[in-house]
């Protein structure tokens, strides 16, 4: 269901799964994610904390902690199928292929390190920059400073100059994220993972780096998927959206459709959820909880929740549809 401007299909998820064993049984926190990315493409999946979101983007990129794993599905980049890379090879479409930015900065930047020696660290990781010893010559160092402030100043980092040389706790949460953008860049990436990039930081900042996303994503063409709990957020920055409840995806199709004439109970449960500007309503919050992804039934995952639920919708698994030719939709109870 790829939209954006480009033709090329970067990124084709089929049919992935994941399960989490654990002493209760197998989490089924990804249940047959299917997703197409063209070259150019924003895509936002969201849902409720817990629906397998981060566990989505985590098995894309082979970095789903142990004893967690891909139990099915393939992952097509290049002509490759990335579920069946070995380590080596994967490492190396990690970074320079498809970069993943994740929820908190300051877990993924090293305290001890100078910011300007972790982006470098990326550069040389990707070839980009000779490894050592080469880079202890004094031109390669050169060099490093040169593309190393160059990549602070395109995420917007005001004096990269002299910040280079500065520890990540000199740095607002604002700024730290930028740096973990710089360091994903830092390959000129053909897709970008940010898995709600922005949760940590206030409003204000939270616009600034999606407005850098949105830059790179337009001068460069990278595929972005973002994952967010926040409709919202999707609304300004997508132009396709994938909903995720309990593993799967239960809509998905153009942002304004699914904003305007949600199809499926559980998103329009979740737009109901979200405040509209400038409205003072009291919010409805979706009733209930999430099931658990380690004792799920052979119904409708949605339907202890659902306003529409019908007898057969205990009974058995809805199939992911087309609905009015612009989307699709996993629920009995759909309109044709
Ligand atoms: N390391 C783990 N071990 C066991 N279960 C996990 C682990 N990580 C996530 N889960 C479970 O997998 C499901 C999906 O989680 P996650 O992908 O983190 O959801 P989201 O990102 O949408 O909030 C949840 O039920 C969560 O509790
Ligand atoms: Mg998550």
């Amino acid at each position: 269901m790829a939209t954006g401007m480009g033709t090329q299909t970067v990124l084709q998820v089929s049919g992935l799964s994941t399960i989490y064993p654990t002493p209760r049984g197998n989490v089924e926190a990804v249940r047959g994610v299917d997703l197409a990315l063209d070259e150019g493409d924003v895509l936002a999946i969201v849902g409720e904390s817990g629906c397998g979101k981060s566990a989505c983007l985590l098995s894309i990129m082979r970095l789903v902690p142990h004893p967690g794993r891909v139990i099915a599905g393939s992952v097509m980049f290049q002509g490759r199928d990335l579920m069946k890379l070995g380590a080596r090879d994967m490492r190396e479409v990690r970074g320079r292929d498809i970069a993943m930015v994740f929820q908190d900065p300051m877990t993924t930047l090293n305290p001890a390190f100078r910011v300007g020696d972790q982006i470098a660290e990326s550069l040389r990781v990707h070839g980009l920059l000779p490894g050592f010893p080469a880079s202890l010559a004094r031109r390669s160092r050169a060099r490093e400073r040169e593309m190393v402030t160059e990549l602070m100043r395109q995420v917007g980092i005001p004096s990269p100059e002299t910040r280079h040389l500065e520890y990540p706790h000199q740095f607002s949460g604002g700024m730290q994220q930028r740096i973990l953008i710089a360091i994903a860049l830092a390959c000129k990436p053909r897709v970008l993972l940010a898995d709600e990039p922005t949760t940590a930081l206030d409003v204000t900042i939270q616009a600034q780096v999606l407005e850098l996303m949105r830059e790179i994503n337009e001068t460069t063409g990278t595929a972005i998927v973002l994952v967010t709990h926040d409709l919202a957020i999707a609304a300004e920055f997508c132009r396709e959206v994938a909903v995720m409840y309990a593993g799967q995806i239960v809509e998905q199709g153009p942002i304004d459709a699914v904003l305007e004439d949600p199809v499926h109970p559980y998103t329009r449960g979740l737009l109901r959820s979200i405040p509209r500007l400038g409205e003072r309503k009291p919010l409805t919050p979706i009733m209930g909880e999430v099931p658990d992804l380690a004792a799920l039934g052979p119904g409708c995952s949605f339907a202890p929740r659902c306003e529409a639920r019908r007898p057969c919708c205990d009974i058995s698994q809805p199939e992911l549809v087309a609905v009015d030719g612009r989307r699709l939709v996993r629920c009995h109870a759909r309109r044709d």
